[in-house]
């Protein structure tokens, strides 16, 4: 069988499932990434001219829509919709009130209406998942829906090395194999100026607080590892994860 890819996420219903419950645990408790990208879009919002109209925000890949929940208590100006390709966790979605307001709509990132004119697309952990091609075209259709000077953020596995990495972790979760990418910064860029992006700013990602080992070997769940330099690095299982936050520009 193929490695496990981003489509198997709407195919496989246990999978999803799985993927939800372990989701319920951050609708109460803010992931610190999800932290650092409020307060990214908390400074787009302190420059909008509400006059000039809302301020649009479309999550690709919202799952159970836990960054969008805390968006909404944080920032209720926004107007909020949030998308992805696994109809079940859009319905969770919509089954749950604390989300009450937030459009929820079936899209795949790879095919998003163009001349959305949304203000800010955000990309949580979706892109690591995706093949060169996959990659190109998704950052096309994110520029392609968002207004000119808009902004793209994303959370995913970016990092400064000359090191293009293609893994395929072969765990409990996923017997068949889960494809990663660790993408170097460095041809990331070319691919966000080619699909009409500036400005491209990666604040790599580390934990302001240690997480200590837990669960069993096989559970693999994520934990910190200290650096001299004070820094904690998030590690899961024998993988260092670089995960990155990454702001760019629509150019217009
Ligand atoms: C690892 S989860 C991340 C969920 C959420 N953004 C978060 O940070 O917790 C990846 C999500 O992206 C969705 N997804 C994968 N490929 C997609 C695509 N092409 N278009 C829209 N959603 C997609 C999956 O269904 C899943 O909900």
């Amino acid at each position: 069988m193929e490695a496990f890819s981003y489509q198997d996420y709407v195919s496989d219903a246990a999978f999803i499932d799985r993927y939800n419950s372990y989701q319920t645990k951050y609708s109460k408790q803010m992931r610190e990434s999800d932290r650092i990208i409020i307060e990214l879009v908390r400074e787009i919002q302190s420059k909008h001219d509400f006059n000039s109209g809302p301020m649009r925000l479309l999550d690709i890949g919202c799952s159970t829509g836990n960054l969008l929940l805390h968006l909404k208590s944080c920032l209720p100006q926004l107007t909020l919709t949030g998308a992805d390709l696994a109809e079940s966790s859009l319905q969770a979605c919509r089954a749950n009130q604390e989300l009450e307001g937030v459009e929820f709509k079936i899209m795949d990132l790879l095919n998003l209406p163009a001349g959305a004119d949304y203000n800010i697309v955000s990309v949580n952990a979706v892109l690591y998942m995706m093949d060169d091609a996959q990659f190109a075209n998704g950052l096309r259709s994110i520029a392609g829906s968002l207004k000119p000077g808009g902004t793209l953020i994303a959370f995913d596995f970016f990092h400064p090395y000359s090191q293009d990495l293609h893994i395929n972790e072969i765990s409990t979760s996923h017997p068949d194999g889960l494809r990663l990418r660790f993408r170097p910064m460095d041809m990331v860029r070319p691919i966000l100026s080619e699909a009409g992006f500036k400005n491209a700013v990666f604040r790599p990602f580390t934990l302001p607080f240690d997480l200590p080992v837990s669960g069993e070997a096989a559970d693999l769940i994520t934990y910190t590892v200290p650096t001299l330099e004070g820094k904690k690095l998030p590690f899961r299982g024998t993988l260092f994860q670089p995960w990155c936050h990454l702001v760019a520009v629509r150019e217009g």
